[in-house]
């Protein structure tokens, strides 16, 4: 098992890996990538095989800085390139008009393609090696690594716990620390330009709709019924196996009551610390109290630790206080509605 931050021969060995077919779970800035040669179909297989994922839905490709565009992508505006300059390497990705080369399994049978270099250095020596075996070109398609449905891992140990069914044969799994932007990348599609359809925001992240506009000149639409797909829009998505609920504070400071008086076993995240209610002078025992950052991008960097964390605490739920509605917090509050939409 490896813990310590790879080595070249480790990313010589993980590349070499991709190249013949295999799967190699690797760091980036947003999540950690399940990761597979893009070109190869059945490599791409092994993907959905592994997520339990429906073999319909798209795979981000991962490239290596200064990669060409116009490899993977055609009929492509000048607004990508704005984009590219803007925040590549980093946590966007572009779905254009897929070059008529490139296998449509990593489509999931679209003619699009999502494009998107991370900043993650593990991550990018990983994509510059296999690139490199690959004669200059590769890409590396890459959802985050986790079962289907299931919170994203921002840690190398909670790919290993996703897949306790793959060995070290099946799955390299390259360390890389903590993700620091800690949820998905923000995906904005430039596919339909020149069907007169603008930019649309198919998943918020931290690069936000107003950093978009600021370099587009335009706001992106939110998805109407003729936009790509985004498995990751799914209404029930990103859920822990626990029952989660958002509340208010006032609700949350309901349940601890209860809970104080019927021994629920329930872990709270709140913004401040708990304070005695009428009747609750002490956080009741079965009660865990979480404090969570007020600042939006710290929020979600622990999100998914967080959640994973109090999935094995053996609570009878998970009871979240729902962030402001601002700008800011439209990514996390995206991830979070998904989250407990699981158990509406
Ligand atoms: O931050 C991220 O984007 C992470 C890291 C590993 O890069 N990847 C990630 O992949 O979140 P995944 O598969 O869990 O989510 C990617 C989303 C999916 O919802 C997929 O439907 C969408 O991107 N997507 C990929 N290619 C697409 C395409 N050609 N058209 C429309 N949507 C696409
Ligand atoms: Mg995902």
């Amino acid at each position: 098992m490896m813990t310590a931050e790879p080595q070249a021969d480790d990313i010589r060995r993980a590349a070499e890996r991709l190249a013949q077919g295999g799967l190699v779970a690797f760091p980036t800035e947003t999540v950690y990538g399940l990761g597979a040669d893009a070109e190869n179909p059945a490599a791409i297989a092994r993907i959905y095989a592994a997520k339990g994922r429906p073999s319909d839905h798209p795979v981000i490709v991962h490239l290596a800085p200064g990669a060409d565009l116009a490899y993977w992508a055609c009929n492509i505006p000048d607004e990508a390139h704005a984009l590219v300059r803007a925040f590549w390497p980093g946590p966007l990705t572009l779905i254009l008009p897929r070059a008529p080369g490139i296998p449509d399994a990593v489509s999931g049978g679209q003619d699009t393609i999502g494009l998107r270099c991370p900043s993650h250095p593990v991550a990018q020596a990983l994509l510059r090696s296999f690139a490199g075996l690959k004669g200059g070109q590769g890409g590396v398609a890459a959802p985050s690594a986790n079962k289907f449905g299931q919170v994203s891992p921002t840690q190398a140990a909670h790919v290993r716990n996703e897949f306790p069914e793959l060995g070290a044969s099946d799955l390299m799994v390259l360390e890389g620390g903590p993700s620091q932007v800690g949820i998905e990348s923000t995906i904005v599609d430039l596919s339909r330009l020149d069907q007169g359809r603008g930019p649309v925001l198919l998943r918020p992240g931290h690069i936000t709709a107003h950093d978009l506009a600021a370099v587009l000149g335009v706001v992106p639409a939110r998805p109407d019924a003729a936009a790509p797909r985004v498995s990751g829009s799914l209404k029930a998505h990103y859920a822990p196996r626990t029952p989660l609920l958002l509340a208010e504070r006032a609700g949350i400071d309901a349940i601890v009551a209860n809970a104080a008086h019927c021994g629920e076993r329930v872990a709270v995240a709140a913004f401040e610390p708990f304070r005695p209610l009428v009747g609750v002078d002490a956080l009741p025992s079965g009660v865990t109290w979480v404090q969570c950052a007020t600042d939006a991008g710290e929020y979600a960097r622990h999100l998914y630790a967080l959640l994973r964390r109090l999935d094995e605490g053996g609570y009878e739920r998970i009871v979240l206080e729902r962030p402001p509605v601002t700008p800011v917090w439209q990514a996390v509050n995206d991830r979070l509605g998904r989250a407990a939409a699981a158990f509406e």
